[in-house]
């Protein structure tokens, strides 16, 4: 039962490629729900460079030749950078081989070309962040006339438990903590798809063997890639099977039930020496503060991860480098 909004939702999706904001790209282009109206890149798994160079090829090899890539922030709002090449090796996205990108880059930068885009749109547009947010605050700070023309910010980062960064922070929460500060403090419709959730978005046997059985260059890449992170989170965190964290912040715009959601207040800590970049989700509202975010706890990983392999069948069949 397809469960996707009336009308493609226009959608800003701001990224660092990486492995798991590779399958969000291509599940936010190859879905009907929705419209994508451009990837703006940020500082984070890799250098800005890097993270943007992936963006662009990714895109060619799935055959997104229109798609618009433009780069943003090279750091945090502090100056901090921060990667991480233990999990996404040093190209930002090792694994596999990817063609040199045939997606030229914006004349404009990330900032630039979003405010242009929310100011153009004939209807509000959905923010995806599943980097850092310094893009986003950065974003909201300079054009804050463009705030109206957002629906919501949906976002892959924090935790309502522990962290994966620091024992209690979240790696793009962690990154840019004063970034991440300013979208929760913005008043904006908020949608949070923290660890919580995204742990239950695994890569198991069983999905590289569905991901194998599509046929084609795109899906044996992408396995490629995949068998990496995978590789990566085991020996970094013992884990068999890895998180594919960013694509669910895509399912939880394209289909609603996808995730459970419970609205509860979130702040993040700026100067704790040991929980700097923890996000404190307040679940039973002890705090007695005002929910500001409708936080996902909850995954159908089965809907998931059909809509994961539908979209990369999709974009297979369409036309990525080396067809079906
Ligand atoms: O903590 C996981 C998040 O940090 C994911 O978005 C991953 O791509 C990295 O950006
Ligand atoms: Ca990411």
């Amino acid at each position: 039962m397809d469960l996707s909004p009336a009308s493609p939702v226009p959608l800003l999706l701001d990224c660092d490629p990486g492995h798991d904001d590779m399958f969000a790209i291509l599940l936010a282009a190859a879905h009907p729900a929705v419209d994508l109206l451009a990837v703006t890149t940020v500082a984070g798994n890799g250098p800005l460079e890097a993270v943007t160079l992936n963006a662009r090829k990714i895109c060619t090899l799935a055959g997104l030749d229109g798609t618009v890539v433009a780069a943003g922030a090279d750091r945090a709002l502090r100056g901090d950078r921060r990667t991480a090449p233990d999990i996404h090796g040093e190209t930002g996205l090792d694994g596999a081989p990817l063609p040199e990108p045939a997606v030229p880059l914006a004349d404009e930068d990330a900032v630039t070309l979003m405010a242009r885009l929310l100011a153009e749109s004939d209807r509000p547009v959905t923010i995806a962040a599943t980097g850092p947010l310094t893009n986003v605050a950065t974003l909201l700070e300079r054009h804050p006339e463009v705030k109206e023309r957002i629906e919501r910010i949906v976002f892959m980062g924090g935790s309502a438990g522990r962290g994966n960064t620091t024992p209690l922070a979240e790696f793009n929460v962690h990154t840019d903590p004063e970034a991440a500060d300013r979208v929760l403090r913005s008043g904006l419709p908020l949608l949070m798809c923290g660890l919580d959730v995204t742990h239950q978005a695994l890569a198991t046997p069983e999905i590289f063997d569905r991901l194998h059985a599509i046929g084609g260059l795109l899906p044996a890449t992408l396995g490629g890639l995949l068998r990496f992170f995978a590789g990566a989170y085991e020996k970094v965190y013992d884990m068999p099977a890895p998180p594919v964290h960013d694509p669910v912040a895509i399912a939880a715009i394209i289909e609603p039930a996808v995730v459970r959601l419970v609205d509860a207040p979130v702040a993040v800590e700026l100067a704790g020496e040991h929980t700097r970049g923890a996000t404190v989700v307040d679940l039973h509202g002890v705090t007695g503060a005002e929910p500001n975010v409708q936080v996902a706890l909850d995954l159908d990983a089965d809907r998931f991860w059909d809509l994961m392999l539908d979209a990369i069948r999709t974009l297979t069949d369409r036309g990525a480098l080396g067809g079906a």
